[in-house]
């Protein structure tokens, strides 16, 4: 055991989020540019034996929590086989997928029998018209089945998250709750952040948890505040009468960034402190010139080191990243 990850603000970091590619099948305005964009060749990803050897270096400090995002994740060859090394690391003790759906039905049952245990999958509306305005394709269809797939094979926990958008998800709220319940997961709306590759985010476009929850309660029923699985989680959780959960990401107009224990690796290997950081850290490199273990520990104890206090979204100094969504990794 080795003195673990902690920030200048006593935020202690056990969570890694590992983009596996910034490639995706569907180009959501809120994420990608339209036109789609130069991917990666496929030598300046990280391997499967590089993302393992980074997480186990990693574990002495505490890291004990992975999630897998993109891009989407499920376009990588073999993804199943990045599972089945992740899973067998030991003190990893949580393993989940962040996904848009679209590949899940053919994939759902060998992502699962390779040891993934949770997995949320992206649900912005039930109208196969609104789905092709946000992501400028078509395959509804393909998410539904992906979902269904996913509940089939047997998960610990599915997700749904719906992102909250002025102007165009009012109208989806009831449809998607009721659909969550129906089927016994838990949806989380998730408010628009200044990420979009085009950054046409505005702050008129915030709609906010809070807002979405009035509406809730006033269409489907009272909420009562469910009590928090882990303190570091982006979700505020809410219950049914019935049991059901239902959630609100709010990183915009409640920030979290005071109990944040996350870390990221980009699909190129580059460690980043925040989802608007500014600044990356090139675990490739290391990983790549015969660098030690230690060698990528201390790269990573260089970029806890130099989180900032909090996003800054709002401020009148904020400036959106140069990275999009697609190309850290939700
Ligand atoms: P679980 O609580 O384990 O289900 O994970 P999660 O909520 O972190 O997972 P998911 O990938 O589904 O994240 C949902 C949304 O929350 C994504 O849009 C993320 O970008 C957002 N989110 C997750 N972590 C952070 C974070 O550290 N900061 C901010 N601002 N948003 C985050
Ligand atoms: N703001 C908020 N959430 C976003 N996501 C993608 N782009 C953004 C953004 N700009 C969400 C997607 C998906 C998750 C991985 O990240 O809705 O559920
Ligand atoms: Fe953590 Fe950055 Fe997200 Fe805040 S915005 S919770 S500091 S990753």
């Amino acid at each position: 055991k080795l003195p673990p990850l902690v920030d200048a603000f006593g935020r202690r970091h056990t969570s890694l989020r590992i983009s596996v590619t910034d490639r995706c099948n569907i180009r959501c305005f809120y994420c990608m540019p339209a036109e789609g964009v130069v991917f990666r060749p496929r030598a300046e990803l990280l391997t499967f034996e590089e993302i393992e050897r980074f997480v186990r270096s990693l574990v002495p400090l505490g890291l004990d929590k992975l999630r897998l995002t993109g891009g989407e994740p499920l376009l990588r060859a073999d993804l199943p086989e990045l599972v089945r090394m992740l899973a067998a690391i030991p003190g990893i003790r949580d393993l989940a997928l962040t996904t848009n759906g679209m590949l899940l039905d053919q994939q759902a049952a060998a992502l699962q029998s390779a040891g993934l245990r949770r997995i949320n999958i992206s649900l912005d509306t039930l109208s196969e018209a609104t789905f092709e305005r946000i992501t400028r394709r078509q395959g509804l269809d393909r998410v539904l089945a992906g979902i269904a797939a996913a509940q089939e094979a047997g998960f610990d926990e599915i997700r749904l998250n719906a992102i909250a958008i002025r102007d165009l998800t009012e109208s989806e709220i009831v449809p998607l709750v009721e659909f969550a319940r129906e089927r016994q997961l838990e949806l989380r709306f998730i408010e628009f952040m200044p990420l979009d590759a085009e950054h046409h985010w505005s702050s008129d476009q915030l709609l906010t948890g809070a807002e979405i929850r009035r509406i809730v309660e006033e269409r489907c029923g009272p909420l009562q505040v469910a009590p928090r699985d882990n303190a570091s989680q982006p979700a505020v959780d809410f219950c049914f009468a019935d049991g059901g959960k239902i959630g609100f990401i709010n990183p915009v107009s409640e920030p979290f960034c005071g109990d944040c224990n996350r870390l990221r690796l980009t699909a190129e290997g580059q460690v980043r402190n925040c989802l608007f950081s500014t600044v990356e850290w090139d675990a490739r490199r290391v990983l790549r010139n015969g660098g030690s273990d230690d060698d990528l520990r201390t790269l990573v104890r260089e970029s806890v080191a130099a989180k900032a206090a909090a996003h800054g979204v709002g401020r009148s100094d904020f400036h959106q990243p140069e990275r999009a969504m697609y190309q850290i990794g939700g």
